[in-house]
């Protein structure tokens, strides 16, 4: 099984991310960041997970173009969705499913909210402005959710056997 993690990350976090999914599945895994301009090619994997991070309620753009441009694609393959975000809940569960087109969400083998880190440091002025102020927060923090990356990555992984339904 071949598995292409594809994912878009503006201050680390979503890399960290799908690093940490990489290393919880079976089978060999690629990654591309989607700044990157020459991507490896999608129809040679098996298995697609796409990821970004919210940011004004948006997932990257790069992200929203690269579902669009291979929908069809992505449809026929086993498939895993991500975002990583600042709140929780329905506010996170609502901005995922706004990240992604519905057909590829209910295509979805797993989707999953992975909680996210603010690095002040890394941020510009406004970045920061916007984050303390929308979070009220003055220190970086991490409130990544590795049980939820854990239980995401179990599923990929999970085997559909018929035969488990008569046992
Ligand atoms: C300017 C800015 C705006 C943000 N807006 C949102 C938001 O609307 N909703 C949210 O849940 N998180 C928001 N976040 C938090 C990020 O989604 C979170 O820090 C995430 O882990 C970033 O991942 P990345 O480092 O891969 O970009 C925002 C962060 C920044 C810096």
């Amino acid at each position: 099984m071949k598995t292409l993690i594809v994912y878009r990350t503006t201050h680390g976090c979503t890399e960290r991310i799908a690093r940490e999914i990489g290393t919880r599945i079976g089978g060999k895994v690629d990654y591309a960041d989607l700044k990157q301009k020459k991507l490896p090619a999608v129809k040679e994997y098996d298995r697609i997970i796409v990821g970004g991070s919210i940011h004004a309620g948006q997932i990257q753009h790069k992200v929203k173009e690269f579902c669009a441009e291979n929908r069809e694609l992505l449809l026929g393959k086993e498939l895993g969705l991500f975002i990583c975000c600042m709140y929780e809940g329905d506010v996170a569960r609502k901005q995922l499913q706004d990240a992604f087109p519905a057909d590829l969400l209910a295509h979805a083998k797993s989707i999953l909210t992975a909680g996210g880190s603010v690095n002040l440091e890394k941020m510009n002025f406004l970045e920061r402005f916007a984050v303390k102020k929308m979070a009220h927060l003055d220190q970086s923090m991490d409130h990544t959710d590795m049980v939820a990356v854990e239980r995401f990555a179990r599923k990929m992984d999970r085997a559909f056997i018929p035969m488990m339904l008569f046992v």
